[in-house]
């Protein structure tokens, strides 16, 4: 009997599940995309519900598209847009508030302040991370404080924060939601938790001094568990939809699935995903290198009795939403045209655009910074902008990589890539003419998944070895750099600038 490993992608615009073989090749997908809800300027949320029922419903579809029965699945894993939090009641499961999503800015002024109080080195000091509302502290701080207990459903109507000092109310990222929704058991992976600012990296464990800040009750928190994880995080409910005990034994953010998914298991391995953002991680082994040039260390990846595998990160916050961004302001209709519209033109005149819509991430870390465009003039055109808009997916990778050189200490000859928008050859050749290095693309470009997969299937045995992965690992193309390099250094140079431009704007 055939089987394989279903892995399931929840992401910040939608929700996938697919289905690998052996070879790590898909055999079966579905998607649903999710509603975005911004309640005020630079807020965004999503409802745990939906993301819930469509998780349910793509997986269901995927397997009757296939035609494959629940008992082929060797075991489930689960990789997440990260650091987007919520609180759910443990007997219900209602959630008490609709989820804060990562790219929420409403802590802004609470992150300030911890900044004032001298907060920020021990914050990266323990977490490895910058002191930034992208993180899920001061999310789950402000739900302990504004949620509304009515939404409890509960006749007695106690606090909030009461209720989650006695193990009532519960905290996590998506995976733990799903997780928790699959098996009953309240869990999250390394990865997921090196990215709440609330969890100790070098220790490996939740920080009482940080919990303690933020008014987090021990009790609500997930147990920490490896990312592919032999004991598994429990088995899905017979009884349930699925009516199959499929294990669940595998989960990582989806930066670090797609790293662990193109196989970069060795230190100075490295690669970028374009999704919403873009995120470039290099593993760098079982040290926790600290980063002097505004990049995060994080837990990359860690295998049931093996030590945690840490990463540098470069965080991009807008790459693939600008794009979007073109389509909600009818620049174009569908992202697929952005490679001719860009062509036409040889250049973008002058012109940048700067996505900093959410503020800026690495290495800047400007929560006020907004979106910009400058050097248009009388001349400037449609081509121009959509050209501007993909260069700065390109520059903004750029500013990251070099970053991530200089405290490795290396010079990064090739980067592997994935997400949708490496299907857009101008993107990638264009990406490698600003790094002056390779692009390589793999034949399978759902990497996310694919990690998520080898993650659990690695646990129950269905792949023995990373070996049997690196294998699996094809190339589809490299795109090596072609333009004049001195011209891109002053392109870049000038990018700086627009970004300088962009910085401090926003004053709420
Ligand atoms: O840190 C945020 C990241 O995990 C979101 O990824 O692909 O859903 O945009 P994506």
């Amino acid at each position: 009997m055939t089987r394989y490993v279903g892995a399931i992608d929840q992401g910040t615009t939608g929700t996938r599940f697919i289905v690998f073989d052996h070879g790590g090749q898909v055999v079966a997908t579905a998607y649903e995309r999710h509603e975005q809800h911004y309640p005020e300027p630079g807020w965004v949320e999503h409802d745990p519900v939906e993301i819930w029922e469509n998780t349910r419903t793509v997986i269901g579809a995927a397997l009757s598209r296939a035609g494959i029965e629940p008992d082929r699945l060797a075991a489930l894993g689960v990789t997440n847009q990260r650091e987007t939090t919520l609180l759910w009641d443990a007997d219900t499961g209602t959630p008490v508030h609709d989820a804060i999503v990562w790219q929420d800015r409403r802590t802004t002024e609470r992150v300030e302040e911890l900044r004032e109080e001298g907060w920020a080195d021990t914050i990266r000091e323990r977490t490895g991370l910058e002191a930034d509302a992208y993180f899920s502290a001061t999310k789950a701080e402000w739900l302990l404080e504004n949620a509304d207990p009515i939404k409890l459903q509960r006749s007695r109507p106690a606090d909030v924060r009461d209720r989650a000092e006695a193990g009532e109310v519960l905290f996590g990222t998506v995976d733990s939601w799903l997780v928790w929704k699959l098996t009953g058991n309240h869990v999250t992976d390394v990865t997921n938790a090196s990215r709440t600012m609330l969890y100790n990296v070098r220790e490996c464990e939740w920080d009482d001094e940080l919990l303690a800040e933020f008014g987090v009750p021990r009790a609500m928190l997930p147990e920490v568990r490896p990312s592919s994880d032999e004991e598994t995080y429990g088995t899905t409910d017979p009884d349930g939809f699925l009516g199959e005990a499929v294990p669940v034994a595998g989960a990582l953010g989806d930066q670090q699935a797609a790293l662990f998914g193109q196989t970069c298991f060795d230190a100075g391995d490295a690669k970028n995903t374009y999704g919403t953002g873009s995120f470039v991680l290099m593993n760098t082994g079982t040290e926790a290198v600290e980063s002097d040039h505004g990049l995060l260390t994080t837990i990359g990846f860690q295998r049931s009795g093996e030590p945690v595998q840490y990463a540098l990160e470069g965080s991009i916050f807008i790459t693939g939403a600008a794009v979007e961004w073109l389509e909600d302001v009818e620049l174009v209709d569908d992202p697929a045209q952005t490679e001719e519209i860009a062509r036409r033109v040889d250049g973008t005149d002058g012109v940048y655009l700067v996505p900093a819509f959410t503020g800026l991430g690495a290495p800047h870390w400007d929560q006020r910074a907004r979106g910009t465009i400058v050097g248009m003039t009388r001349g400037t055109r449609k081509p121009h902008i959509v050209r501007a808009a993909l260069e700065a997916i390109a520059y903004q990778t750029r500013d990251v990589t070099e970053a991530m050189e200089a405290d490795a200490g290396i010079d990064l000859t090739s980067l592997r890539v994935d997400g949708g928008a490496v299907k857009n050859n101008f993107l990638c050749s264009l990406q490698a003419d600003v790094l002056g290095t390779d692009i390589v693309r793999p034949e399978v470009d759902e990497t996310t998944a694919l990690g998520a997969a080898y993650a659990a299937g690695l646990a129950v045995g269905y792949w023995k070895s990373l070996a049997e992965l690196r294998d699996n690992w094809q190339v589809d193309r490299e795109f090596p750099p072609e333009a004049d390099p001195a011209a891109m250094d002053a392109r870049y140079e000038r990018w700086g600038d627009a970004v300088e431009c962009a910085k401090g704007w926003a004053d709420d």
